[in-house]
Order: structure tokens, then sequence, then C-alpha cells
């Protein structure tokens, strides 16, 4: 897959970007472990995750000759062209999965409470590092989708959790007043708009009020 010419140091600079990418050591896809790497079969095909990864080069080859190039096609004058690496899907996992769909799955298989759990063993571990997105806007996005999925009693859970993780903000109470005013919290729903006035900048202001509005006129 890479060309015969790659070997020495700079086979072992890709090699240690793909390593790097993936949060994972040279073993994850070649035969040998320990430190001593003159014991390993790096050309043995055995594993998996080795074949995986040609296809892997394949696809991220194809996807900047064939697609991102073109871009310069289209622009009057081309700008220099980002470059899709395993890093942009990988983000330091080998398994590039994104947190709200990792605690959506919890949920499904486990339930809240797990989920709830699992979201604070991963900000322990991973907070600051580049393979979740812990800022406000994740748990915000999960809840919007429980909803939307009739799940509200997991939808206002993780939205509280985004509260006690992220604090308060305008944009918590104005999803947490949405969910809760489809989940027939009419009161409840009020409140959490109201928080949300309190909070919001000037011109957010008319949002908030014409729901509160809605919602003691129905
Ligand atoms: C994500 C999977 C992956 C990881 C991690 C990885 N490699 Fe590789 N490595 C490959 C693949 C795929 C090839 C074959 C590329 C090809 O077919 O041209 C390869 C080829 C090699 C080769 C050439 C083997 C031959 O047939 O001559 C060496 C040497 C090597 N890797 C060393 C390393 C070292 C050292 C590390 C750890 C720093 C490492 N690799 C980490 C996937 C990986
Ligand atoms: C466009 C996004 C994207 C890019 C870029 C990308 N990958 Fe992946 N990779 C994925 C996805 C998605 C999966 C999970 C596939 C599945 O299991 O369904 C995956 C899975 C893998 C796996 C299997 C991991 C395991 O433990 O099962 C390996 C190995 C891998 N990728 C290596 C690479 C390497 C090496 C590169 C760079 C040359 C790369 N990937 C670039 C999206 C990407």
């Amino acid at each position: 897959m890479l060309p015969k010419e790659v070997k020495g140091a700079q086979l072992g600079q890709i090699m240690r970007g793909f390593a790097s990418s993936l949060g994972v050591r040279c073993e994850h896809c070649h035969v040998g472990e320990g430190p001593d790497l003159s014991k390993f079969d790096f050309s043995s095909d055995q594993k998996l995750t080795k074949r995986t990864a040609r296809v892997m080069i394949q696809m991220v080859q194809a996807i900047n000759q064939n697609h991102i190039a073109k871009l310069a096609e289209l622009e009057d004058s081309p700008q220099e062209q980002v470059e899709v690496t395993c890093m942009t899907c990988h983000r330091t996992q080998a398994k590039p999965l994104m947190l709200g769909d990792i605690l959506a799955e919890t949920i499904e298989k486990d339930g809240i409470e797990a989920a709830v759990v699992q979201y604070r063993q991963l900000k322990e571990k991973y907070y600051g590092g580049f393979a979740y997105d812990f800022s406000p806007g994740t748990l915000t996005g999960l809840g919007e989708r429980l909803a939307a999925g009739g799940n509200f009693d997991a939808a206002l859970s993780i939205l509280q959790l985004e509260i006690e993780m992220n604090g308060e903000s305008a944009s918590i109470y104005f999803t947490l007043g949405g969910v809760q005013a489809r989940a027939g919290m009419r009161e409840e729903a009020i409140k959490s708009y109201e928080s949300g006035l309190e909070l919001a900048p000037e011109d957010w202001k008319p949002f908030f009020r014409q729901q509160i509005e809605r919602l003691r006129n129905p």
C-alpha cells in the first residue's frame, strides 16, 4: 500500500503517526509485544487491524486525491487545501466514536444511570485531550436526540447532567424548556424559559418571551 521506497526513518514516522492518531501501540496492528521491536513480525498480516488499516490508507488517499483535490477546480483563486489524515477522524481513538453516540448506546443497553457514571469516568480520564468533546453542546445534543425519540426521562437526566457539568446557560434552559414542554411539564417548562430569559443576551430574549407566552396562553 505504501510506496516501496518508504522505509527507515520515514516509515517509522508514518507508523508512529498511525499509533498516535489511534491512541494505540505498534502491537495493535502488528504481531509482537513488549518494548523490543526487533522481536516483532512486522510483515505479518495476521491481525485484522493491520488489514483494516490498509483499507483506511486507501480511503484516505481517495478522499484527498479524488475529492478534496477537486475543490481547487471550484475556486477562482485556489486555496491551500486541508489534508485529511488518520487523526481527522480518529482523534486518538481506535474506534472513532463521538461522546454522544457512546452515551446513547449505553443508555440503550444499560440505562441512564450507567451512562451518567460513564460520562463522569470518561471526563476524569480524557478531559483536556482530543478524543471527546466535553464542552457544552454534547449533552444538550444528546438530550434533544433522546427527546425526539420519546425518551423524556433520559433526556431530562442528561440535560440536568449538562447543567451540573457545564453550568447554567441560556441555551441549556432553552433546550430544557422545550423538552419539558413536549413531555407535558408545562409549569417546569415555563420556569426553565424564565431562567434562560435572565441569562440570555438582549437579542435572544424575544425567543424566550415567545415560548413563555405560548405556554401561558396555549
Ligand atoms: C493502525 C495500524 C498500525 C499501527 C498502529 C502500526 N502499523 Fe506498522 N504497518 C501497518 C500497515 C497497514 C502496514 C503495511 C503498509 C503497506 O501495506 O504498505 C505496516 C507496515 C509496517 C512495517 C513494514 C513491514 C514490511 O512488510 O516491511 C513496519 C516496519 C512497521 N509497520 C512498523 C510499525 C511500528 C514500529 C509501529 C509502532 C510505532 C507500527 N508499525 C504501528 C499498520 C500499522
Ligand atoms: C473518514 C474518517 C476516517 C479516517 C480519515 C480514518 N479512519 Fe480508521 N476508522 C474509521 C471508522 C469510522 C472506523 C470504524 C469502522 C467500524 O468498525 O465500523 C475506523 C476503524 C479503523 C481501524 C480498526 C480499529 C479497531 O480497533 O477495530 C483501524 C486500524 C483504522 N481505522 C486505521 C486508520 C488509519 C491508519 C487511518 C489513516 C491512514 C485511518 N484509520 C483514517 C474512520 C476513519
